[in-house]
């Protein structure tokens, strides 16, 4: 569980993860520098060296990069961007100082606009130390550990607590299915394995987030989305978590990019492949996207969806996009089953949570 990731190379599936975390950064710095806030900051509390083997580079050096390509507005909106690293082995950690000081030494526009702060300390006492900060300003927050022992309820409740943190956690899903019963596991992380292996084994980072999502307080705002990554025969995956809309819209939209059959996956996890494929004996079967626009059509011609509004964060809560809700609302109107005003049902996060332009789905009676 504990391999040293940095003696060999990234593989296939690290890359993808790390493309992850570099897109939302690519979205989540523009966004809090141009909103104009004070302070802003970001951790990386599993920062590993900087590169792999080959001179790839890891997520702190990802996020130096994405700093660099927003340096402009930094500077003109004087907005302080706070960077924490933090990596637990001394010797890796004395690497990633080296990988940092080599990446600001050729960027000293970098090294003037952002504090960057490299910590060599166990997570644990690491979190807790700055869990204030984290608190007190917009943060972005990665976790990417080895394993799972983080996800533990005294780290992924504190996070709940907070209002303006995003957050991406990694965790190796199928380690769950195959040890999820040992003491060893459930002294970190207790999970209703009988529950989730009521789902195929494809399924275990989605079946982890729906038991995360019971352990949030009723009342919480925090939305937990997964992007399951198989590799081999294990599945990992990245958790977001974020409990504002236009976070969740941003991460949404990154991972149907990267997978515009599930938005959910580096694989084929619902099998849509198969969907296409005439079966005699059963009818046929909805892919994907079809499969949410039909609930979509059917809440709508049922009432309990008449507006953009509602649209819009019914297609965040199941997480879709409210690309694909427009699609099917615009073919609803074609049909002539709903009319609205307009040729655009204006289901985005602009329209809904900026400049609040409502539009109403009237039943049309035949
Ligand atoms: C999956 S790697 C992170 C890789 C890094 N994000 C990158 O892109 O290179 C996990 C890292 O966490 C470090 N680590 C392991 N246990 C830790 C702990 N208790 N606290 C902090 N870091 C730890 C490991 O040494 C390893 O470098």
């Amino acid at each position: 569980m504990s391999k040293n990731l940095h003696e060999k190379p990234f593989d296939e599936t690290t890359i993808a993860k790390l493309e992850i975390f570099e897109d939302y950064a690519q979205a989540w710095i523009p966004a809090f520098v141009m909103w104009g806030e004070p302070v802003i900051c970001i951790f990386d509390f599993f920062a590993g060296t900087g590169f792999d083997k080959n001179g790839v580079p890891g997520s702190p050096i990802r996020i130096l990069k994405k700093t660099k390509e927003q340096i402009g507005h930094i500077f003109q909106k004087k907005v302080q961007l706070k960077v924490f690293f933090n990596e637990f082995d001394p010797k890796k950690c004395e690497q990633l100082s080296r990988s940092c000081d080599d990446f600001l030494k050729t960027h000293s526009d970098v090294r003037r606009a952002i504090e960057l702060k490299i910590s060599n300390e166990d997570f644990d006492v690491c979190f807790e130390r700055l869990l204030p900060t984290i608190k007190a300003h917009s943060s972005l927050v990665y976790l990417d550990q080895n394993g799972i022992r983080f996800l533990a309820d005294k780290y992924l409740l504190e996070l709940e607590k907070t209002t303006r943190t995003d957050f991406l956690y990694f965790v190796s899903s199928s380690y769950f299915w195959r040890f999820g019963e040992k003491e060893e596991f459930k002294s970190h992380v207790i999970l209703d394995m009988e529950e989730a292996k009521k789902n195929p084994y494809q399924f275990i980072h989605r079946s982890l987030i729906t038991q995360l999502r019971t352990k949030l307080p009723l009342d919480s705002k925090l939305k937990l989305y997964p992007f399951s990554l198989k590799k081999g025969a294990n599945i990992h995956g990245i958790i977001f978590g974020a409990s504002h809309p236009r976070a969740a819209e941003k991460f949404l939209s990154i991972a149907w990019k990267r997978n515009e059959i599930n938005g959910e996956a580096n694989f084929d996890i619902d099998e849509d492949h198969k969907k296409n494929q005439l079966n005699f004996f059963e009818p046929p079967q909805l892919k994907k996207i079809a499969s949410f626009q039909q609930r979509l059509r059917e809440k709508i011609l049922s009432g309990s969806i008449s507006n953009n509004f509602e649209a819009f964060n019914f297609a965040l809560g199941e997480a879709y996009l409210g690309s694909h809700a427009a699609e099917e609302l615009k073919k609803m109107k074609k049909e002539k089953l709903i009319d609205y005003d307009g040729l655009s049902p204006l289901v985005t996060y602009v329209n809904v949570y900026q400049k609040e332009r409502l539009v109403t789905f009237k039943l049309v009676k035949k």
